[in-house]
């Protein structure tokens, strides 16, 4: 059976196995990986993407393998050929797929027609391959996962629905806070709060963004504007303007609490530059550990 991860919860059982795989393939970076020697990533990208991109390319390099970028638009999948079908084709030549979309369901219908593993590198509900890398990040900073809170300001995007889900699963207390009418899916937060019920963690929604950092151990942010939203850019600036992490939000938080950001960031926006260059912030270190991370999620894939 081949295995994919779509969601979060496609590592609900290993989760903190591939991040403890990720951290010790961090210390190890050019040993001879045989399992992947030879094997092949093809990458498709609706979307622009810099982490996402470089870490799969560098990390299938590191492995021995390979990986191929491919623009929809450069494909026949740009002038008509379905999804099912450009799967199964695929699935002739490369390894793993990866497939960053704007339609969730057509990352779905890649994987049930794709007899490869496929990873989704973000979609419009989640972005699972990141969520690897930041809880990797929290542990080295933070040594463990259970009694801490991770405060998330902002939209909830992609990114939130995947945190929930990496939170709960991993025991850590997390708390949303965003607009009213930009919470995270509804169906995410109860898979959440149904396995927060196992880990022992809270999980809460709330519409104050000083609320959800009080006594936070790590904050997190996103963009307001996702990719694909640039019609609303006007709209959810006004909306989101309560919601910046700056100074004076911060000081609600832990006093050694970290700041994490899945990048890019917007300065002035979601986060002011004084937050984002603190000695608080590892968005660097986070932005690293996507290779990592992405060595770990294939290893595991193809091995
Ligand atoms: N965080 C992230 O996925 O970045 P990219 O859009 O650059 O891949
Ligand atoms: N929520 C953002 C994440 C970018 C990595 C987006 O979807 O554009």
């Amino acid at each position: 059976m081949k295995r994919d991860i779509i969601s979060v919860m496609d590592m609900e059982e290993d989760l903190e196995d591939i991040i403890d795989l990720s951290i010790k393939m961090k210390k190890q970076r050019y040993q001879d990986f045989e399992p992947t020697y030879g094997r092949v990533l093809g990458m498709i990208f609706e979307k622009p993407s810099t982490r996402t991109r470089v870490s799969l390319e560098t990390a299938m390099a590191q492995l021995g393998g390979h990986a191929i970028y491919l623009n929809p638009n450069d494909m026949q999948l740009g002038r008509g050929e379905t999804v099912a079908d450009t799967a199964r084709v695929l699935s002739r030549f490369v390894d793993v797929i990866s497939y960053r979309a704007f339609k969730h369901e057509n990352v779905l219908e890649l994987a049930k027609h794709a007899s490869v593993p496929v990873i989704n590198a973000l979609d419009d509900v989640e972005h699972p391959v990141q969520i690897v890398a930041d809880f990797m990040t929290i542990k080295e900073r933070k040594h463990h996962f259970s009694n801490l809170k991770l405060a998330y300001v902002g939209d909830g995007n992609n990114m939130a629905n995947s945190l929930l889900l990496g939170a709960a699963l991993l025991g850590t207390d997390i708390s949303i806070g965003c607009p009213k009418g930009y919470e995270p899916r509804k169906e995410i937060i109860e898979k959440a709060r149904e396995i927060a019920r196992k880990t022992g963690c809270k999980v809460e929604i709330v519409n104050s963004p000083s609320e959800a950092v009080q006594s936070a151990d790590v904050i997190y942010t996103d963009v307001w504007i996702s990719m694909g939203e640039e019609k609303l850019k006007e709209q959810k600036e006004k909306v989101f303007g309560g919601f910046q992490v700056n100074s004076e939000l911060v000081a609600n938080a832990s006093r050694d609490y970290i700041f994490m950001h899945c990048l890019p960031a917007h300065r002035g926006l979601e986060v002011t530059d004084e937050v984002i260059e603190s000695l608080h912030s590892v968005v660097f270190d986070e932005a690293e550990n996507r290779l990592h991370t992405a060595k770990g999620i294939l290893y595991t894939l193809l091995a």
